[in-house]
């Protein structure tokens, strides 16, 4: 008897084990335990047992009920259906927002800077006339100047684009942004202090340092008794801010049409400190901006006193601001939305 309870025990578990639905284990519950399974049977034979045997074999009958109620109920788990429930306590998948591009991080922080310093924020227009881009700032059409300043010209009739056009001639993509500088002070009188952001266009070729479309960052001041050293305070402090404390700047005797006189700047290269590397050409120099004292046309094309006011302004890249800060040796990878540069930024 109690091996044929150990042969129906084995033959249960195995079955059980390889049922593959609901359905299949309801049919063996039935075979195992149903009214007319081999375990009902026997425990109809009970009664007719002596009175030991009774007792032992009623309780082993029920352990094997036990246990392929068990058997059953086990492998019935895996197919219970997954409940749906929703853990408040869980943390959240982590949600990409994207990040501010490291030129935009790095205009606003330039700004912010200059902000603090008194300057006014005004944004100029990247498209252009002739007149805001070249002939105001004293480069007039046939001067030589303007080639050194290639420049995208635009295919646009005068009356398709606002009828604003000063002087009718050609529209044009800013080719840099010291128009913003006659925008300004064609509204508005001194004292000015502003900071002009935004991009410009040049039909370079592009390579490591040079690209079509780059930022620049124009600044100015205008009013009564200003002098060369306001320049080189004001930039002297911005350089401080943006770089570090001891930072070194250059200043070189340039020519620029709408400065007199004129000078370019470099700063210590903040790559090699100095030492020389490829960055700086070996000079421990990197030419960041041009800048100068507001020539006189200049002032008298805005219809402002030259005689009583005076004025310095300054255009710096951006690109090579940023590339200086954050070591970055090739202008593209700016341009090229390439994620793995871009994200390497966060924290900026
Ligand atoms: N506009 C000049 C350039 O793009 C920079 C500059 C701005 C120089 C203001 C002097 C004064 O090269």
């Amino acid at each position: 008897m109690e091996e044929q309870l150990k042969k129906i025990e084995n033959e249960a578990q195995q079955e059980i084990a390889q049922a593959e639905s609901r359905e299949r284990l309801e049919q063996l519950k039935v075979k195992y335990l149903g009214r007319k399974s081999m375990v009902t049977r026997l425990f109809t034979k009970i009664p007719v047992l002596e009175r030991e045997e009774k007792a032992k074999i009623g309780k082993a009958l029920n352990l094997l009920k036990q246990r392929i109620n068990f058997f059953l109920e086990e492998r019935a788990k895996n197919f219970e259906k997954k409940e749906e429930r929703i853990d408040l306590t869980f943390p959240p998948e982590k949600i990409n927002r994207g990040i501010k591009h490291i030129l935009a991080c790095v205009d606003e922080n330039i700004c912010e800077i200059f902000k603090n310093l008194g300057f006014m924020i005004v944004e100029g227009r990247e498209i252009e006339d002739e007149w805001h881009n070249f002939t105001a700032l004293n480069i007039p059409l046939e001067h030589p100047s303007r080639d050194v300043f290639d420049t995208f010209y635009l295919d646009l009739p005068v009356s398709d684009y606002g009828g604003e056009n000063k002087g009718g001639g050609k529209y044009l993509l800013r080719s840099h942004t010291s128009p913003s500088q006659i925008r300004v002070m064609e509204k508005r009188k001194p004292p000015l202090a502003v900071i002009s952001p935004g991009r410009v266009y040049r039909p370079d070729k592009v390579d490591a340092s040079h690209s079509f479309m780059f930022y620049q960052i124009e600044g100015f001041c205008v009013d009564k008794n200003i002098n060369f050293s306001h320049l080189k305070g004001v930039l002297f402090s911005f350089a401080k801010s943006f770089f570090s404390e001891d930072v070194k700047l250059r200043f070189r005797p340039h020519f620029f049409p709408f400065t007199e006189p004129s000078a370019e700047v470099d700063i210590s290269c903040m790559i090699c400190k100095g030492r020389g590397c490829s960055v700086c050409s070996q000079s421990g120099w990197v030419e960041v901006l041009g800048c100068g004292m507001i020539h006189p046309e200049v002032l008298e094309a805005c219809g402002i006193d030259f005689d009583r006011y005076q004025g310095f302004a300054f255009g710096m890249g951006v690109d090579r601001m940023a590339m200086l800060k954050y070591r970055i040796n090739d202008i593209r990878l700016f341009y090229e939305n390439d994620l793995r540069f871009l994200e390497q930024f966060y924290e900026v």
